[in-house]
């Protein structure tokens, strides 16, 4: 698929086939996110690959908006490592393009993704580090249920040239 095919067409996919992602796709995805740009190149991210049936169906009770989960076959949490962390204040944008990264690779390969927020909700952060034995100085920035896709979504229109500004506001 093109990039920019890849990023028009993609869209939050919560609806998942019981099928399960084979291991060559799951380090696909993983390579994808570990190209991503990061401040000064830190690549401060951590990936927890979740593919335990139980403890997906454990991550809706522990987050509000990720009943997906329950169907996904795949969760890759996205964590940020405070010792990798040079440039202070970047940890959550770094790990934020490793998502997007991540986010359209699924797509590339015909998989399905939705992101779930986790940083900086202190809630989500504190239940997820708890449930998944995360460090203290790791922090759990997003949450991606991942599977073979069980729904269509069409291309919405976004583009709002009035939210653009030449030169100047
Ligand atoms: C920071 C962030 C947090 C999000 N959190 C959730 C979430 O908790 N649950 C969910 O179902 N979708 C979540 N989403 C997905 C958005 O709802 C989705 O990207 C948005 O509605 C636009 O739809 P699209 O991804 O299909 O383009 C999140 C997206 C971002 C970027």
């Amino acid at each position: 698929m093109e990039t920019l095919e890849a990023i028009f067409t993609r869209r939050s996919i919560r609806k998942f086939k019981n099928k399960e992602i084979p291991e060559e796709l799951v380090i696909k995805l993983l390579q994808a996110a570990m190209y991503a740009p990061s401040a000064r190149n830190t690549q401060p991210w951590h990936f927890i690959v979740i593919n335990d049936r139980k403890k997906l169906n454990e991550i809706p009770k522990l987050h509000p908006y990720a009943e997906m989960c329950y169907e996904a076959t795949l969760a890759i949490m996205i964590c940020g490592d405070l010792d990798l962390e040079i440039t202070e204040g970047y940890i959550a944008l770094n790990c934020a393009a490793a998502t997007q990264n991540l986010l359209l690779a699924a797509h590339d390969l015909g998989l399905g993704a939705v992101w779930l927020g986790v940083y900086p909700r202190k809630e989500r952060m504190e239940k997820l580090s708890k449930f998944f034995g995360i460090p203290k100085n790791i922090i759990p920035v997003s949450l991606v249920a991942i599977g073979y896709p069980d729904e269509v979504k069409p291309k919405p229109e976004r583009f709002k040239p009035d939210r653009i500004h030449y030169n100047h506001w």
